[in-house]
């Protein structure tokens, strides 16, 4: 398998029994970004980190928009397809199972995306601050896919209502998901971390 052209950054596992994570960061955040939250949540585990390759002016995303919340769907079809090669490159390269996506903000929509089009890419999924990636997906079966979000109440950015039509959409396909809403905005608290250290113990 050719290596697929995504900077990242890889941290092998201390900890062979814990789920490897795939780190998604935000708008303007890049491979390091998350690897302090990874630690923190998953001691142990294997991260593997990849920087999103789409530039809005500086700063990197997983796919194009054409406005805040308004997504060029196309492109968040062809960046999950990729973003699953990538993952299924970097399983072979480091010898690592399928991973549980953790994402914050856009990483969170990409990583919602990665589920309703290529749901086997992942074992599980983190979405901190998700909103709807598409608007129409094909259907999908989830069955069994554990999937944590987590929004704010007073977030300017993802309206909740958002929120609520992909959480539907995930529970539809088959997902369970575990929601939980917190009197915060969009970003992330030591709450969101506590919430998503649980999460990912109990799976
Ligand atoms: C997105 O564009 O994915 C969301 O609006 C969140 C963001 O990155 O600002």
């Amino acid at each position: 398998m050719t290596s697929p052209d995504f900077i990242h950054r890889f941290v092998p596992a201390e900890d062979a029994t814990a789920a490897p994570l795939l780190l998604l960061h935000g708008t303007g955040g890049d491979e390091s970004d998350l690897l302090g939250l990874g630690r923190a949540i998953a001691p142990g585990a294997a991260l593997l980190s990849p920087r999103g390759k789409v530039m809005e002016g500086a700063m990197p995303r997983f796919f194009r928009r054409l406005a805040e919340g308004v997504f060029d769907e196309d492109d968040v079809k062809r960046r999950a397809d990729e973003l699953a090669d990538f993952v299924a490159w970097a399983r072979s390269e480091y010898g690592i199972a399928a991973p549980v996506a953790v994402g914050f903000s856009n990483g969170a929509n990409i990583a919602a995306a990665v589920l309703l089009r290529r749901p086997d890419a992942l074992a599980g999924a983190a979405l901190l601050r998700a909103m709807t990636p598409l608007s129409a997906p094909e259907p999908v079966d989830l069955r069994g896919a554990p999937v944590l979000m987590v929004n704010g109440d007073r977030d300017p950015i993802i309206p909740l209502a958002d929120a609520e039509r992909l959480a539907g959409l995930l529970t539809r396909s088959g997902a369970r998901v575990t929601r939980k809403v917190l009197a915060t905005g969009h970003a992330l608290t030591r709450e969101d971390l506590e919430i998503a250290a649980d999460w990912l113990r109990a799976h």
